[in-house]
């Protein structure tokens, strides 16, 4: 029972012993080595490496090298830059509150206002100290009673008076008939809605 302790107690000793050895002789603590394992280094020796969260390797490269100098590359690894306060996006805002500072792969979702509708996916991404991924909110178009009096028409069937982005109203004639250049089906197109006339 106390050999098995004592030996645990040495395992985990030459364990904090290798990897501490390791980790001083790659000098700097932001990476560490993968193989092979656990051994001094010797000059021209290359050991496979990887860096700690939130830094990065140079591009390509995989592999570190001892020489006279140190280890090549140099540094090994790079710290990423974080991004600072996401973009305010129009008619729209994000799901949750937000932060100074987000680390490089750190998302944030977005969501428009009522009525309106997202064009693109709702997510931007810190990447590299830049935030990526575009969306925008598309407005809902609002049928105006004055504007169709004016064009002689109403709507064909009682119905919601705001329409969202792409959904479709039809129109009929209070007086006359159609002009014929605007159909009497119209899209809600970002806001934009045309009316169709009509006349005796
Ligand atoms: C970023 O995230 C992607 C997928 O979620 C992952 O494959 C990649 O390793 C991550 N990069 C860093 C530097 O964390
Ligand atoms: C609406 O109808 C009246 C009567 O036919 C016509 O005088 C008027 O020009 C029409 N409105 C439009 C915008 O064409």
């Amino acid at each position: 029972m106390v050999r098995a302790r004592f030996r645990a107690k040495v395992l985990i000793y030459l364990f904090i012993y290798l990897f501490y050895f390791d980790s001083a002789n790659l000098s700097k603590t932001n990476f560490y080595g993968i193989a092979p394992g656990g051994t001094r280094q010797k000059l021209d020796d290359t050991v496979r490496y990887a860096c700690i969260s939130g830094y990065k390797r140079k591009d390509g490269v995989t592999w570190a090298t001892c020489t006279r100098d140190g280890w090549e590359p140099n540094p090994l690894c790079q710290e990423i830059p974080p991004c600072g306060i996401p973009p305010a996006l129009e008619d729209g805002d994000t799901k949750t509150a937000i932060k100074e500072h987000y680390s490089h792969n750190e998302t944030i979702e977005y969501m428009c206002q009522s009525y309106y509708i997202m064009e693109g996916e709702p997510y931007k991404t810190c990447l590299y100290g830049e935030w990526t991924g575009h969306m925008r909110c598309l407005r809902p178009c609002i049928v105006n009673e004055d504007e169709m009096r004016q064009h002689n028409i109403t709507l064909k069937s009682s119905g919601t008076k705001y329409l969202v982005h792409d959904e479709i109203i039809e129109f009929r004639c209070t007086r006359g008939l159609s002009t014929g250049t605007v159909a009497m089906r119209q899209r809600c197109n970002s806001g934009v809605l045309v009316l169709p006339t009509c006349r005796e």
